[in-house]
């Protein structure tokens, strides 16, 4: 189903811990996430990054809904070596919401 971007605020929740965004967003445990969805992995110059981010950013990859998608339900099976240590997001609608929320802050 479509993604919605008021649901996918309340998603947001599990992921604030470690990111932030919006105008004043400053990194935390996880790189600002504006403007991520269509960015090459490692959009955030002023993050440092694992090395596994890193090979794969030289690989070309890029968030779209499908490996964002995929990278929020196993972080691991996407870049292996990532310091994103998150348990994943379970239910398929959970994921849709939280790209629509974050595509507000392109
Ligand atoms: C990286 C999204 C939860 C810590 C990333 C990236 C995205 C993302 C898109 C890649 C950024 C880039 O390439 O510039 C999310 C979302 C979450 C979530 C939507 C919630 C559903 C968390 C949590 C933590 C965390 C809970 C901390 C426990 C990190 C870290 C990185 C990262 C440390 C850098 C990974 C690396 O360099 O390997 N996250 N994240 N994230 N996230 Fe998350």
């Amino acid at each position: 189903a479509e993604g919605d971007a008021e649901k996918g605020e309340k998603v947001f929740k599990k992921c604030k811990a470690c990111h932030a965004v919006g105008e004043d967003a400053k990194n935390k445990v996880g790189p600002v996430l504006n403007g991520i969805i269509g960015a090459n992995a490692m959009h955030n110059a002023d993050f440092k990054y694992s090395d596994g981010m890193k090979a794969k950013a030289e690989e070309g990859l890029v968030w779209d809904e499908e490996t964002l998608g995929a990278y929020l339900t196993k972080p691991k099976d996407v870049v292996p070596g990532t310091k994103m240590s998150f348990a994943g997001l379970r239910k398929e609608q959970d994921i849709a919401d939280v790209i629509a929320y974050l595509k507000t802050f392109q």
